[in-house]
């Protein structure tokens, strides 16, 4: 059963129920939890990738007034081992990756445990190291699978000979760079143990995507049942995957709380620091082919992946699932194969697996149209398949060719002249491009629940372990919950952000308000079903939504267009993009100004990865040398002038009751081709690397 929520508070543009907070100060992070006599965490990083750690010498700094504890690998308490060897923080002597936590200073003050930290003497044995990325490695491998469980590989009739055949054909590598999450909010653990023997129990306030998530990963490290574990996060400034998941910071501060037997202790990430130990997104090197024919139909298309995966834990970013969704062809190949070296595992960062997946199809396909004459538009709607190419299920709704309709119509594009290098403003060479966008929609039916209490007076308390981080979750899923309960807004009161409340899934694959908003729909009816419409005070009622089966019958995704308009200067090679319009197929909208936010947010993500962020890896010590907002680039508001999110009115049955599909990764989704892609029509230099730089431009385009 699936019935449609009737929308009053839906798609009605509320402000923030967290905005009044977040703007007064008022709103704890994690840091700002207040705890009492609370205690500081620096950690210790390797300074070689390779290795053992023979030595700590930790005398200077427990000599220093104010330390209370320096943890080593040989006086760390012990975790549980096996689960994730990502999270087995100081259990060995062995160096993975430069920048690993090998020891660890507790102290009074933050500025003492960091003096302290540097006087900790560390002594390797090292061994040589590799960071290298290459096609060409002769240890490439393939994975199991690919994140979080998709094939690592998929064919579908032949499409190297197809390839040979074609009338028309592209082929070209296509590179991603390696990028760092920076979200605005560095990650902050704290940690507080209440008793001191078998039965303690333990708060933790985290910056996290999922309360219940870092709960589970904690009580599995330490081998406490779930139930000694609090987590709390109510505030999160931001994560784009890096909070997704644990890392190594939350298990250090759970392990020196341990260690210290009640004092409270609180780790604070530096900037720098999070390039070293809370994910990043791979580098990857594409090899694409398309075969076509003379009009742009495509016959083949393949996408062969290389990327990087760490040796002491393995991520597989997913990046060949979009080549194997979004265009019809018959003969079809996506392949992922790793390197896996001396480096800090990858992880998610804001749509992985589609946000690089899109760059070479989408890069591609402006080359195919560009060999066929066809306009690149035109080229995408001759290639719409009927059903989903990968699975073969129909679409819930699929509505790509809208959105490209509609942006070309906002975007001016009839204008726009069909030749590369035709336009110039003084200095500046002009062009315009267009991509697509998709991503899918994800759904974990059951393992979401919700609670509705009447709390009296007209107040409905509704919960649910749920996080915002920043996204507008909060807002939305009290206007799925006033409808879902049909009374007004300003009845419900929201709480999210804690394990004490109903269990609830992270807030990653753009899923949270479909997962979220499913559970609190159900558990408003059954609610409904057993107290009616007068409820008295006290009563409750908690479930989880029930699976319809519709994820096996339907291919579900969001899909838009994204068009760029860039600027190239003739001489010096300076990119800017004045305008970025997406237009966006995306279900019902839940709150017009956060989904906004979020569109607007991804596509200026996407600006970035086009032109500024690139974490360089020095390969002579192994570790991301621009490892701060100095030197690793994201834009200003000043490298983006204006960007426009819209969306189509799209009534899809099928994905969940709202009839909502995500937004918060669709947009950087197909922007960095976008723009790759105006760069081209504006200069005549295809560039297939990101981020594009001025040499790249410029090189070519004086020869
Ligand atoms: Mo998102 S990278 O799935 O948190």
């Amino acid at each position: 059963m699936n019935r449609s929520l009737r929308t009053h508070e839906v798609g009605v543009d509320h402000e923030r129920v967290d905005g009044w907070a977040k703007v007064t100060g008022t709103g704890p992070y994690a840091y700002e939890q207040p705890v009492s006599q609370p205690s500081y965490l620096h950690p210790v990083q390797s300074t070689v990738a390779r290795g053992r750690v023979t030595e700590v010498d930790a005398r200077a700094a427990t000599a220093l007034s104010g330390v209370l504890t320096v943890l080593t690998p040989f006086n760390a308490p012990r975790l549980q081992h096996g689960h994730d060897a990502e999270l087995e923080v100081l259990q060995s002597d062995e160096v993975w990756f430069r920048g690993q936590i090998v020891a660890a200073v507790v102290a009074e003050t933050p500025e003492v445990a960091r003096q302290a930290a540097d006087l900790v003497r560390v002594q390797y044995r090292t061994s040589p190291h590799d960071v290298i990325l290459s096609v060409d490695r002769d240890d490439l491998y393939k994975p199991e699978s690919v994140n979080p469980n998709h094939p690592t590989d998929s064919l579908a009739g032949d499409p190297d000979a197809a390839f040979d055949d074609a009338a028309r054909a592209v082929e070209a590598t296509y590179t991603t760079a390696m990028t760092h999450n920076n979200p605005l909010e560095p990650h902050t653990t704290v940690a507080v143990w209440h008793g001191d023997d078998a039965t303690a129990t333990l708060t933790v306030y985290d910056s996290t995507q999922g309360v219940h998530t870092i709960g589970e990963a904690i009580a599995t490290m330490f081998g406490l049942t779930p139930d000694r574990v609090r987590v709390v996060a109510p505030y999160v400034g931001g994560g784009f995957g890096s909070k997704g998941r644990p890392h190594p910071h939350e298990i250090l501060t759970v392990l020196a709380a341990q260690r210290l037997k009640g004092r409270p202790v609180k780790f604070a990430v530096t900037r720098q620091q999070m390039f070293s130990f809370v994910g990043y997104r791979t580098p990857t090197i594409q090899r694409m082919r398309l075969a076509a024919d003379v009009d742009g139909r495509l016959t083949g298309i393949s996408n062969d992946i290389v990327e990087l995966t760490a040796r002491y834990k393995e991520f597989a970013e997913q990046t060949g699932i979009p080549t194997r969704t979004m265009y019809a062809a018959t003969n079809r190949r996506t392949t992922h194969r790793l390197a896996a070296l001396d480096v800090p595992v990858p992880s998610w960062m804001r749509a992985p697996g589609e946000c690089p997946g899109m760059f070479a199809p989408e890069v591609a396909m402006d080359e195919l149209a560009e060999a066929c004459g066809v306009d690149p538009i035109e080229l995408r709607i001759r290639n719409e398949p009927e059903t989903d190419p990968d699975t073969g299920k129909p679409y819930s709704s699929r509505n790509f060719v809208a959105c490209l309709r509609e942006g070309a119509r906002r975007f001016g594009w009839a204008d726009r002249p069909p030749l590369a290098r035709s336009r110039r403003d003084g200095d500046w060479w002009v062009g315009t491009g267009v991509a697509g966008s998709t991503y899918p929609v994800l759904r974990r039916p059951g393992t979401s629940a919700a609670s509705v209490r009447y709390d009296g007076d007209g107040r409905y308390v509704v919960s649910i372990g749920a996080a915002d981080l920043g996204t507008g979750a909060w807002t939305a899923l009290t206007q799925i919950a006033a409808d879902a309960l049909t009374v007004p807004f300003s009845d419900i009161d929201m709480r999210i952000g804690d394990t004490g409340l109903p269990p609830a899934t992270v807030a990653g694959g753009s899923s949270g308000t479909t997962n979220w908003g499913s559970a609190i729909v159900a558990a408003a009816r059954r609610f409904r079903e057993k107290y009616g419409d007068d409820p008295d005070a006290g009563d409750e009622y908690t479930a989880a939504a029930t699976d319809d089966g519709h994820t096996e019958r339907f291919a579900m995704h969001a899909y838009g267009a994204q068009f760029a308009e860039v600027l190239v200067n003739v001489d010096t090679g300076e990119i800017r993009v004045p305008r970025l319009l997406g237009v966006f197929a995306i279900g019902r909208v839940i709150n017009p100004r956060t989904a906004r936010s979020q569109l607007v947010g991804g596509m200026t993500m996407g600006l970035s990865m086009a032109l500024h962020e690139k974490s360089v890896l020095d390969e002579r010590f192994g570790f991301v040398v621009n490892h701060d907002l100095a030197e690793y680039h994201i834009p200003t508001c000043a490298d983006v002038p204006s960007v426009e999110a819209h969306w189509i009115t799209e009534h899809d049955p099928y994905v969940n009751p709202m009839g909502s599909k995500g937004i918060g990764e669709i947009g950087i989704v197909g922007t960095a081709a976008a723009i790759a892609n105006a760069v081209h029509h504006a200069t005549g230099v295809r560039v297939r690397e990101v981020p594009i730089t001025n040499d790249a431009v410029l090189l070519t385009s004086h020869q």
